[in-house]
């Protein structure tokens, strides 16, 4: 591990210690909403967009999956569950490691790891396909760790993406949002649509699907929010200013209409 990806794995510590996984409902990503469907709690939001993720990934029963930053083990858990799989999950926090071995007990399915995503063990093994949800933003060098990647996965197997993007260049108030949350959530960068395609380009994926689904997510960030303030007082020390900060820097990000959010299906040839 590198100084940058044990600052990275030390903030998720800090938020799981916090509580921060409750209060997002278990999933550490954004929910997807089909239009019309606001009525529908976060908590099932995310499981939607894990579920286009596993969609994309064209499993069949007994393949080994790859997630590339777990988080605490939801998204494991219910792909190799719903498309009966096997999935490691690796992160750069031992309490994410922790919590989602515990989620995992008694499952032969899914096991989970510390490894980092930019300097992958010899160990790891082999796969069918490879998926990471918003843990790609926190790599320096995308287009490397997606080459290494691309080498773990047999020719035809898929890598699903779901991430931030930047449609336009954040500018103004926007620019200190982008700073904020690159600070205050230990974040590489957000890539525009472009920079995406070419960090796929560069590590050897052919494209299969691009679609910004921005729009479907983003009341994602006003209900991180609105989680992150509930538990802001109960928080301990260490973590609560950071929390209360990354509640109004996600609220933000929210408002910002060149904020958007990939979906990327890519082959590896
Ligand atoms: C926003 S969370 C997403 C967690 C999970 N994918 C989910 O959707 O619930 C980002 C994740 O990426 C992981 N991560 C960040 N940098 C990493 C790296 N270099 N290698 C492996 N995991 C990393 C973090 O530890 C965290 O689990």
């Amino acid at each position: 591990m590198t100084s940058q990806t044990d600052a990275v794995g030390g903030k998720y510590d800090q938020f799981a210690q916090a509580g921060t996984t409750e209060a997002l409902g278990g999933n550490i990503h954004a929910g997807y909403w089909d239009s019309g469907a606001e009525h529908v709690p976060m908590a099932a939001a995310t499981d939607r967009l894990t579920d286009l993720v596993g969609e994309r990934l064209a499993l069949r029963p007994g393949d080994r999956v790859l997630d590339v930053g777990c988080g605490n083990g939801f998204p494991a858990m219910r792909i190799a569950g719903t498309h009966d799989v096997h999935v490691t999950g690796i992160t750069v926090s031992q309490q994410e490691v922790d919590r989602a071995t515990e989620l995992a007990a008694g499952s032969d399915r899914v096991a989970f790891r510390l490894a980092d995503a930019a300097s992958l063990p010899g160990d790891l093994g082999t796969f069918d396909a490879v998926f990471a949800i918003e843990s790609l933003l926190h790599l320096p060098d995308q287009a490397s760790a997606l080459a290494r990647l691309r080498r773990l996965v047999r020719p035809g197997g898929r890598l699903v993406v779901a991430d931030l993007c930047q449609r336009e260049p954040f500018t103004g108030a926007g620019e200190a949002v982008l700073a904020g949350m690159i600070r205050t959530l230990e974040i590489a960068g957000i890539n525009s649509e472009l920079e995406h395609r070419a960090s796929l380009q560069k590590a050897g994926w052919d494209l299969l699907e691009l679609l910004d689904i921005g729009e479907n997510v983003r009341p994602s960030y006003e209900q991180a929010a609105a989680a992150f303030r509930r538990i802001a007082d109960s928080a301990p020390p260490f973590a609560a200013a950071d929390i209360i900060t990354a509640a109004e820097l996600m609220a933000a990000f929210g408002e910002n209409p060149s904020s958007g959010y990939v979906l990327i299906t890519a082959r590896r040839p």
